[in-house]
């Protein structure tokens, strides 16, 4: 019998989404003889029932198209905003599954597409998740798809800052998307050859960070470049941070856990703005002028790299061969040259951060890239 596909795509949007959609679709329809229906704007639209067909026509000329064509939202099942409350739609997301007689629902998203999908799994429904995000912070994967397109955007970005830091004798602080992990900054850092790379995993001396600038100066290099994840905390901010999030670790119920995650939402509020701030600092520290350069979205945005869409169409066209053989609740993880089913509770709520022996690092610090500790 025909198996019955639903999928969205959910959380920040990223560059392969429409590559992975396309390898799914074709594989499933083509050479499973399934039906695949998508759902608007991820959990949304498995909520309000709003679909899309995704069929022959609806899956050509899609493979290079940045973005998703399902459209997409960081709307979690069991806190939806509806009007002016806040309500669990788990229930109803379930029953429209089930409406639609699927025998699956996939999921492509980053750590909290993961954690809802595992929410669904647990009400009952089959999921499948495809690992992507430009942030490359997905446990038990090798790599998303979208982090290499970002990584050439923001290499380019370091590249073209060059020219100017130097004409000016300036220091250009760029910063780089990343909230949690530094990959993207490392990443770009170290192949743009920044001079500085601040990264969440390794907490920052901003002492340091000038010592390191001025060295430079006193060796007739006068400008420098510093790229700075989103989320790169000084030692200081650091230390306040682990313990809210310890606090959410350790919540005993809902309540306390609530409390715990509105501290750490007031932490992160607080850290916007943390990069200019920075740039002020060591421009007060350096007597050396100072300018930013957010990258921001530009890293999510345009069209997908060679290399993301080979990733994204390997994934979603062996999801299609995991539903064939309804190998369900788990994460299509990249493996080598191949993929691997990893059970969602494994994955769900895991992220993978940069480990500070990590080849990356050691490369940075070999080639003198003050990495701020
Ligand atoms: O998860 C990917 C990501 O690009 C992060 O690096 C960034 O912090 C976040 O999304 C911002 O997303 P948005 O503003 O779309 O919610």
């Amino acid at each position: 019998m025909a198996k019955y596909v639903g999928v969205l795509t959910a959380g920040g949007d990223t560059p392969g989404l429409n590559a992975a959609l396309r390898g799914l679709g074709r594989a499933a329809q083509d050479v499973y003889d399934m039906r695949v229906i998508g759902f608007r704007d991820g959990f949304r639209g498995l909520m309000e029932n709003r679909t899309l067909r995704l069929e022959g026509a609806a899956l050509s000329g899609i493979l290079t198209m940045g973005g998703t064509i399902l459209g997409t939202s960081r709307d979690k099942p069991h806190k939806m905003p509806i009007g002016s409350r806040i309500l669990d739609m788990t229930e109803v997301m379930v029953q429209n599954y089930r409406q639609h007689h699927l025998d699956v629902l996939v999921c492509l998203g980053g750590g909290g597409t993961i954690k809802n999908a595992t929410r669904l799994m647990k009400a009952g429904l089959n999921v499948i998740t495809l690992p992507k995000t430009i942030d490359n912070d997905v446990a038990k994967t090798d790599i998303t798809f979208g982090f290499d397109t970002a990584l050439g955007i923001a290499t380019e970005a370091i590249d073209r800052l060059h020219s100017t830091a130097h004409s000016h004798h300036r220091i250009i602080v760029v910063e780089i998307m990343g909230h949690r992990a530094g990959w993207l900054a490392l990443g770009a850092g170290v192949a743009g050859g920044a001079d500085v790379i601040l990264i969440p995993e390794l907490p920052y001396d901003v002492n340091k960070v000038a010592e390191a600038i001025l060295s430079r100066s006193r060796e007739g290099k006068n400008f420098s470049i510093v790229a700075v994840a989103e989320g790169a905390m000084s030692l200081e901010e650091a230390e306040v941070y682990r313990a809210a999030e310890k606090a959410v670790e350790e919540a005993k119920d809902d309540e306390s856990e609530a409390a715990a995650e509105a501290r750490v939402a007031e932490l992160d509020l607080a850290h916007v703005g943390h990069t200019m701030r920075l740039a002020a600092q060591l421009e007060q520290l350096t007597r050396l002028e100072s300018r930013v350069t957010i990258l921001g979205y530009l890293q999510r945005g345009g069209t997908p790299s060679a290399a993301d869409r080979l990733i994204a169409t390997r994934l979603g066209t062996a999801c299609a061969t995991y539903i064939e053989e309804e190998r369900y609740g788990v994460l299509v993880a990249v493996r080598g040259e191949g993929t691997k089913p990893v059970p969602l509770p494994e994955v769900a709520g895991r992220l993978k951060l940069v480990p500070p022996d990590h080849p990356w690092v050691q490369s940075a610090r070999f080639v003198g890239t003050c990495l701020g500790d």
